[in-house]
């Protein structure tokens, strides 16, 4: 079926990958990327299929109402899987705005735009919101996230995403609008950006640079491979029931300081180094304000009523990341050094 589906943040880390499985696997549809190109989005990551007859790209503020309705006006979207956020929980901590506006008001506009250019109820145009389990608050007693847990954001980003979430479920009751979310866990793989734990790591032990590990290392994440969760969001946009939520995670839990761990030993092995030579790079730093101390998802309910399952074990997951970073240092120096950014300026005039 000939479809038009907007993906939103498609440049940066989970989106491109979402792009590149909508790209191939979905030769009839055609895919639009809209992305602002902020410091967190690279159309390097996007290199091999940007060429494709059946992609196109949009450089697109969501903050910017008329931007986002010119973009409706050009395209009679059948769907929008919106991912186009930021980020970064330390980020949202030193300057919080840029959360407000883009997860937020940016989620708003979208919602908008949709709203006002698609039939109600039509529930083939499907409006999907990528959220975080972090909507979720932190799990300080045990047990699981489940879709029935109740919101409790702590960090300036989780309450924008959690702001976000509220905002779809609102449209789906008020306006009848058909929509779905999916709340994941820590993702991890190629593409992602330096600031996050892991690409972090993997690039402080290859440079020699200290590891900072937040307080005591304790607190606990659930990884998730990046392409289990592009393939989680392509069984939910195709299959997902409308007015759903989806809880999507790795059943994956480790603690900060035993993944660093882990990390070192891969890497030593993988560099030729001395055993026990990474860990020394460790370095024990102020901890977050305000740091969650664990999330972990129960995601039974995607994987009973969609099939979904994650493809592979963290080992085999970490092992490709790695592999994919010690293959890609043009990638890593590209960014650290600000060059795409530079480009961008360019091209498109940002700021
Ligand atoms: P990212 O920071 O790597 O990429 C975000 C993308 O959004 C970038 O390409 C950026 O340019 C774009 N963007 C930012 N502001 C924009 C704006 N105003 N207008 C248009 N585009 C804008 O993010 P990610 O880690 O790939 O996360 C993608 C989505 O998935 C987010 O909604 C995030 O909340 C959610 N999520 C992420 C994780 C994770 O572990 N990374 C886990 C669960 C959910
Ligand atoms: O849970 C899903 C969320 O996972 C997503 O919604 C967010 O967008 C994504 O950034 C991620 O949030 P976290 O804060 O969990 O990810 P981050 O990689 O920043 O940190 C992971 C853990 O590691 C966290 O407990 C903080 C700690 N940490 C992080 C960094 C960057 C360190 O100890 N040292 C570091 O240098």
């Amino acid at each position: 079926m000939k479809r038009v589906i907007l993906i939103t943040g498609g440049a940066g880390f989970i989106g491109s990958h979402v792009v590149r499985r909508f790209v191939r696997t979905y030769p009839e549809y055609t895919i639009v990327n809209a992305d602002k190109l902020t410091y967190a989005g690279n159309l390097g990551n996007l290199a091999d299929i940007g060429n494709e007859p059946n992609y196109l790209f949009r450089k697109t503020d969501i903050v910017d109402r008329q931007a986002v309705e010119a973009l409706f006006g050009e395209f009679r979207f059948d769907g929008v899987i919106h991912l186009a956020a930021e980020t970064h929980v330390d980020r949202s901590i030193t300057s919080p705005d840029e959360f407000i506006y883009t997860n937020i008001i940016g989620t708003v506009n979208l919602l908008k735009a949709f709203r006002e250019t698609t039939p109600v109820n039509d529930v083939k145009k499907l409006f999907y919101h990528v959220s975080t389990d972090e909507v979720y608050g932190s799990l300080e007693q045990g047990g699981f996230f489940t879709e029935q847990t109740s919101y409790d954001p702590r960090s300036p980003y989780s309450a924008s995403k959690a702001s976000s979430d509220h905002m779809v479920r609102a449209f789906g009751n008020t306006y009848g609008m058909p929509f779905v979310i999916s709340n994941c866990s820590n993702n991890y793989g190629p593409n992602q950006f330096p600031e996050k734990l892991i690409p972090l790591t993997i690039n402080n032990i290859e440079t020699m640079k200290p590891i900072p590990v937040y307080g005591k290392g304790e607190n606990i994440r659930d990884w998730l491979y990046v392409e289990d969760h592009a393939a989680a969001i392509d069984v939910i946009f195709h299959s997902g029931t409308p007015g759903e939520t989806y809880n999507v995670g790795g059943d994956n839990e480790w603690k900060n300081i035993d993944l660093v761990l882990l990390l070192c030993r891969i890497m030593d092995e993988k560099l030729g180094r001395r055993a026990g030579s990474s860990r020394e790079l460790i370095t024990f730093v102020t901890d977050r304000a305000g740091h969650d101390l664990r999330y972990a998802i129960d995601s039974s309910k995607l994987q009973k009523e969609l099939g979904w399952k994650p493809s592979v074990t963290f080992e085999q997951g970490l092992g490709l990341t790695v592999d994919w970073y010690l293959a890609n240092r043009k990638w890593m120096d590209t960014i650290i050094s600000g060059e795409y950014s530079k480009y961008y300026e360019e091209m498109y005039g940002n700021r």
